[in-house]
């Protein structure tokens, strides 16, 4: 995978992403036992962050830093992207200093324009429609805690057409699970991605499924993942109509427990679970709900394996790192 970008999972086989997430095994390993290799050793990558981040950030700042590789940080402000300077010019102002661009923002057309000019490698660190490094750490904390991928049923519950259903249907898809996405029809995923994965699906063997009512989706579900109900990028004043569309598919006990007993709850975070967020507050007062997409009882609950999901972020990216650079 040298030199190859990482900007979505379509572009990547089955074996290449199984082959990413056993090096992150090996990786984790590695670090937990002291036994960690710097394979990055003098290499420089730019960090270009036009959204927030907590988890990714930090996830390829400590990835890169492990491996022995340095890392320059350009947030929302203070840099000429797009403001002074084209994409294509900022790919090839980086292209000539650094050996690997991380990239967070809006468009994933920006993301592949970036790749295409900068020369170095491009990872997706969240666009609008995909975000490929969160599923390789989702994929990997599954198989840490429930085994094979191809032997689970993974249900996805809210915003089905946000980055995160649209990435969580095409890695399914791509690993041979049991996939469902639970959501009202308005928020299913768009045509083309779904007859797109459903073509992989006749590959892999994965079983692909739209759902709106809850229990019967979450029949027989060992793995319950859900999303903010509202995404980055997305005005306040929708919020109204999203409470109103999605409300019913909060994922709290009444819903888990229409999963598996042993079922586990995912979340790529950040989550609304509780009033302790500046947003969280905002939204409580306008509309009266202390939780939104999770119950604060399901996110704390042993079910909640949300704080592994985020380790994992660390060895998965450092995985991506180390293929494309190493
Ligand atoms: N899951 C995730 O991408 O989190 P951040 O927005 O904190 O990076
Ligand atoms: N759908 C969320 C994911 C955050 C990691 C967002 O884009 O805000």
């Amino acid at each position: 995978m040298k030199g190859r970008s990482f900007l979505k999972l379509l572009d990547f086989s089955t074996e290449e992403i199984r082959g990413l997430i056993e090096l992150a095994k090996d990786l984790k390993s590695d670090k937990k036992n002291n036994m960690e290799k710097q394979n990055l050793k003098g290499k420089n990558l730019v960090l270009i962050f036009e959204k927030d981040s907590t988890g990714t950030r930090c996830a390829f700042e400590v990835g890169a830093l492990d491996q022995g590789a340095r890392t320059t940080y350009l947030g929302t402000v203070g840099s000429q992207i797009g403001k002074k300077e084209s994409i294509i010019d900022t790919a090839r102002v980086l292209g000539r200093m650094f050996d690997g661009i991380e990239y967070r923002g809006s468009s994933q057309e920006k993301i592949e324009e970036l790749a295409k000019h900068a020369g170095i490698p491009v990872w997706n660190g969240l666009t609008d429609k995909f975000h490929p490094t969160q599923i390789l750490a989702d994929f990997m904390t599954i198989e840490e805690k429930k085994g094979n991928l191809s032997e689970q049923k993974l249900v996805y519950v809210g915003d089905g057409r946000s980055n995160m259903g649209n990435s969580l249907l095409i890695g399914a898809a791509k690993m041979g699970m049991d996939f469902t996405l639970l959501s009202p029809l308005e928020l299913f995923p768009e045509r083309k991605l779904i007859t797109k994965a459903k073509e992989i699906a006749k590959d892999t063997g994965a079983v692909i499924n739209f759902e709106m009512l809850p229990k019967k989706a979450l029949q027989d579900a060992d793995i319950v993942y859900t999303d903010v109900w509202l995404s980055m990028g997305e005005d306040f004043h929708m919020w109204k109509d999203r409470i109103e569309m999605l409300k019913e598919y909060q994922v709290n006990k009444k819903l888990m427990g229409y999963a598996k007993k042993d079922a586990i709850f995912m979340h790529c975070l950040p989550a609304f679970h509780n009033l302790e967020t500046e947003i969280g507050e905002k939204i409580y007062q306008e509309f009266g709900l202390k939780e939104l997409e999770v119950s604060d009882e399901v996110f704390e609950s042993e079910q909640s394996v949300v704080f592994d999901q985020v380790e994992n972020r660390v060895h998965t990216i450092k995985s991506i790192l180390v293929a494309t650079l190493g």
